[in-house]
């Protein structure tokens, strides 16, 4: 994922549509494209002064272009909600499958992930708590849990 192609996101583009639409009725100073644009270009601006890599600079880029485009969903929790839309928008994960094995007694859950949005190790550190869940109730249910991302068995 890159800041060009969050730049030109069909929903990503509606949703500061409407936010636009939505704060002008409430008399905010302008909350568009300009304004993402303008936020975008400092954030990166401050992630080079401050020597962030490459990808953090592109990621700050995206990070300001996206940070108001929750506002017609709701001012006060905008910022919240934008990040869970944003995930909703931007998804790791391409596929899912479910295998239960009653015989080997063994939940496994198949994932397959862009590595181009998030390597595999990363995906697998940010669910760690979840999995930790999955292998409790699993257990509960006299079950071994496994997951499989990108046919590496990691579990
Ligand atoms: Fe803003």
């Amino acid at each position: 994922m890159n800041f060009k192609e969050v730049k030109k996101n069909p929903l990503v583009l509606e949703f500061l549509r409407q936010t636009e639409i939505t704060l002008k009725v409430h008399n905010y100073t302008d909350h568009g494209l300009g304004h993402s644009n303008l936020v975008a270009a400092r954030a990166r601006t401050v992630a080079k002064e401050i020597h962030l890599s490459k990808r953090e600079q592109e990621m700050c880029a995206i990070a300001g272009f996206c940070h108001d485009f929750a506002n017609f969903l709701n001012r006060t929790y905008h910022n919240y909600l934008g990040a869970l839309i944003f995930q909703e928008i931007f998804k790791a994960v391409k596929d899912n499958k479910l295998g239960i094995n009653k015989r080997k007694k063994r939940i496994t859950l198949n994932l397959k992930i862009d590595t181009n949005f998030v390597p595999v190790m990363e995906y697998f550190e940010i669910f760690t708590e979840r999995m930790v869940y999955c292998r409790k109730a699993a257990k509960y249910l006299g079950y071994k849990f496994g997951l499989v991302i990108n046919n590496f068995k990691l579990l």
